[in-house]
């Protein structure tokens, strides 16, 4: 690869073929837990610095971080019944960015409707705040299954991740790390060759990646796996173009969602749905809880005792942004090269004006197929390995647990009292 292929797989700025394709899609740039009344905090998408709020109506806004008087940032902005003020000198602007007031200049004050913000659209599900910085039309909001509700409960861990967002997205068409990075290198962590380490060490017999509507789906056999037997193989998980993993098993689904801060950071997403034992019912109003996921200890050592600890590992230590000049591929990074050509395919397609995969014109829910058990384990095996997770962070992951596990007589009876603290006061994602 030369330098000049890999800064235009790599970079997501404004103007550059990576960063316009990816403004092309809905990206998640809060918790809706952290503006769920009046607020105003700086975001940073694709490499755009901007404000994000919420008024006294209840609006929502996203504009230019930078006040358009004299530049003072309007992260530190007045809250107003409709919209925001800058805190310097009180100019006053909307969700779509227009000056609407300028306090200290004469009355009527023609010059007001010449000023206007950057701003961009911004919407809220499944309990996030998702910003779309891409031209018009604005496409639909994809509405894939994980993001409805219903009885199961969720929690959002997050991790602001010092490295190019395509080192996180290529580890997702790399089946094979898995048997050496969660499987040997877990294990010598451990000091362990108990269960599930020693499944992760599984050698991979075959792997396959298939384009299907959505991405590619990712398939893997292990010793001892019979194909029409695992749904490693016959379900396997897909890759969402183009930013997102779904991970599966009957008890817990998964999406991880790598937002491109900048082209050095990336805000990592773990979104997860909890399913209940057959029968149970999930309390009522059960709320979905956020949580951090720390990158190092107390030392400054990295977490290295779980799966998701590992892979961050990995990311950084490949550097800010990998330099894919000194890389030798060989057939296992198969699903990567097809990864990256599609992401090149695309680019082509919004070069000639078509939309590329994944983004859509008709409202509707998006089903995606799901893998009931992985690597070997039984179906739902994953509730039962919290630690080995990101969720083992979640403030109510053992509640969790218990409530999932509850008989459907004891579920029905009684509802749990809550541990749990409230939302307001679990830590929020800064993109920043
Ligand atoms: S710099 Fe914002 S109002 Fe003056
Ligand atoms: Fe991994």
């Amino acid at each position: 690869m030369t330098p000049e292929q890999n800064n235009t797989l790599t970079g997501v700025g404004k103007g550059t073929p990576m960063g316009e394709l990816l403004r092309r899609y809905w990206h998640p740039i809060s918790l809706s837990a952290d503006f769920k009344t009046e607020r105003v905090k700086k975001v940073k998408l694709l490499g755009e610095e901007l404000a994000l709020y919420r008024d006294k109506s209840g609006n929502l806004g996203l504009v230019d971080k930078r006040c358009a008087h004299r530049g003072a940032s309007l992260e530190y902005a007045i809250i107003d019944t409709v919209g925001i003020r800058c805190a310097y000198h009180g100019w006053k602007y909307d969700a779509q960015g227009k000056c609407l007031d300028r306090p200290n200049e004469p009355e009527n004050d023609p010059g007001k409707a010449r000023i206007c913000l950057k701003s961009y659209p911004v919407l809220e599900r499944g309990e996030m705040i998702f910003a779309y910085l891409g031209p018009a039309p604005v496409p639909e909001f994809p509405m894939f299954d994980l993001y409805r509700t219903g009885n199961f409960v969720k929690t959002i861990g997050y991790a602001e991740v010092p490295v190019n967002w395509l080192q996180i997205m290529e580890n997702s068409l790399d089946p094979v790390h898995v048997e050496w990075l969660h499987g040997h290198f877990y294990t010598q962590e451990k000091g362990s060759s108990e269960p599930p380490f020693d499944t992760f060490s599984k050698h991979h017999v075959k792997i396959g990646f298939d384009e299907f509507e959505y991405g590619i789906i990712k398939r893997r056999l292990l010793e001892g796996q019979r194909e029409e037997e695992s749904t490693d193989w016959t379900t396997g998980h897909p890759m969402i173009f183009p930013n997102m993993l779904l991970v599966g098993d009957t008890r817990v689904h998964q999406f991880q969602i790598r937002v491109p801060v900048d082209d050095k950071t990336t805000m990592h997403y773990w979104y997860n749905c909890f399913h209940p034992a057959e029968g149970v019912e999930i309390p009522k109003d059960y709320p979905t809880s956020s949580y951090e996921v720390p990158i190092r200890d107390e030392k400054g050592d990295y977490i290295k005792d779980y799966v998701d600890g590992q892979d961050i590992m990995m990311w950084e230590s490949q550097g800010e942004i990998y330099d894919r000049t000194l890389e030798h591929l060989a057939s296992s990074d198969r699903g990567i090269v097809q990864y990256r050509r599609m992401l090149a395919r695309e680019i082509e397609k919004m070069n000639k004006g078509q939309d590329p995969m994944c983004v859509f014109r008709a409202p509707g829910p998006i089903a995606l197929p799901v893998e009931e058990s992985r690597h070997g384990l039984k179906a739902g095996a994953f509730l039962n390995h919290t630690h080995s997770r990101d969720y083992r962070f979640a403030p109510n992951i053992e509640e969790i647990v218990r409530i999932l596990s509850a008989s459907p007589t004891e579920s029905r009876r009684k509802t749990p009292e809550s541990a749990y603290p409230p939302a307001e006061s679990v830590a929020a994602p800064i993109q920043s």
